[in-house]
């Protein structure tokens, strides 16, 4: 059977990782600064994670959500903590598409109302509410086209959010902490506190997605915390289990849970649970935040110094690298010789990077020392 050919993939097989590292079938090194789509959050192969998700799965790995499972609440318990939102409760599930498809649902049941505010340039998952709220036609079929209303404004445009906003006809506005697909372009602390405003003035709901955001990336635990601003729902997914798949949504008090208003099979399985505790517990242990923090000023620094890029965007460990022109021969050289794996994104001339967070100064002078070579 031939794999369903979808994905324009690099032709280098990974097969064994380690810390900020993967290492192909020959066993040569890379260093890693994309994580498989910002997923590697506390760094490949941990052995605490590892660890952890061993001791789990020789006690029992799955049973379904008809029965209690502590672990669930420990796990709530732990990111409660973290990240500041300890009266909300939580959802589990199993991809950030799926998160966001559970957050819309909720903000239409909870508001009685079926249109949508998104933005333009966002990606927010294919599955066909999430696929509905992208600002990607291309990727949509027949079946995803009129699913329901939805009005894509600009990202920073207080005057198209005031207008999609005033007939109070919007169940939600949904905004990435920092847009990821779409080349790093973020919500502005004061644009954020309008939308947060607006939202209560014209009864909708605040959805952030930090699905690549979120989990300390931006130097916060989650991007939109720099403005201050509360959301009713953030989704999360990648850095929460780093590489097991796993999802949440994190729910405002207001909204009232009623048996059988959301579900899933795989959701917030023991094991799933077992990834983002130890996760969690790496972020903690390791002040992964504070290294955000230093390795990201660090790199924006060295980044500064060099000409030939014209911006330099998003927050902590979630980069974009702004060039004149494309950076798709930059990405190929960077890769085949000097063996780093980037990211790129919908804006041709964006190099995206996201290494796990548990990256050093010394190991990513790697990168800089690359571009420098590259770019001078
Ligand atoms: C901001 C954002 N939301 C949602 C998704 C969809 O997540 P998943 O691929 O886990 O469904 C992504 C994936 O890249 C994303 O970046």
């Amino acid at each position: 059977m031939n794999l369903f050919n979808v994905y324009p993939r690099f032709d280098i097989p990974i097969t064994a990782a380690k810390g900020v590292y993967v290492y192909d079938d020959k066993n040569q090194k890379y260093l890693d600064l994309y994580g498989g789509h910002g997923v590697i959050s506390i760094g490949h192969n941990h052995p605490h994670y590892v660890k952890r998700l061993k001791q789990q799965m020789e006690k029992i790995s799955f049973y379904s959500n008809s029965v209690v499972m502590p672990i669930q609440e420990e796990l709530a318990g732990l990111l409660s903590k973290q990240c500041g939102y300890s009266d909300y409760s939580l959802f589990l599930c199993n991809s950030g598409a799926e998160a966001n498809e559970n957050a819309l649902k909720l903000a239409s049941f909870y508001t009685n109302k079926r249109k949508i505010v998104s933005f333009k340039n966002s990606f927010h998952g294919r599955t066909a509410a999430a696929l509905n709220i992208t600002d990607n036609l291309s990727l949509s079929a027949p079946i995803n086209h009129n699913n329901f209303p939805v009005e894509f404004i600009e990202l920073n445009n207080k005057v198209q959010l005031l207008n999609s906003l005033k007939n109070e006809d919007v169940a939600a506005v949904i905004i990435e902490g920092i847009q990821g697909v779409g080349g790093l372009d973020s919500p502005t602390n004061d644009f954020l506190k309008y939308v947060s405003s607006c939202c209560d003035q014209y009864g909708a709901l605040l959805i952030v997605d930090e699905v690549q955001s979120g989990y300390c990336r931006s130097g916060k635990f989650f991007a939109h915390q720099h403005s201050g601003v509360k959301a009713d729902i953030i989704t999360v997914a990648k850095g929460m289990g780093n590489g097991f798949p796993v999802a949440g949504i994190i729910i405002h008090p207001k909204i009232e849970a009623k048996y059988g208003m959301l579900g899933t099979t795989f959701g917030g399985n023991y094991l799933a649970c077992a990834a983002s505790i130890a996760v969690l517990e790496i972020i903690e242990n390791e002040a992964l935040l504070d290294n955000v923090r230093l390795v990201s000023d660090y790199v924006k620094n060295e980044l500064a110094t060099i000409k030939s890029i014209s911006k330099i965007k998003g927050e902590g460990l979630m980069l974009g690298i702004e060039l004149e022109a494309t950076i798709k021969d930059l990405q190929k050289e960077l890769l085949y010789n000097y063996k780093i794996f980037t990211g790129s994104a919908n804006n041709p001339n964006v190099l995206r990077i996201l290494p796990p967070l548990t990256i050093t100064i010394k190991e990513i002078q790697m990168f800089i020392k690359a571009l420098k070579m590259i770019l001078k």
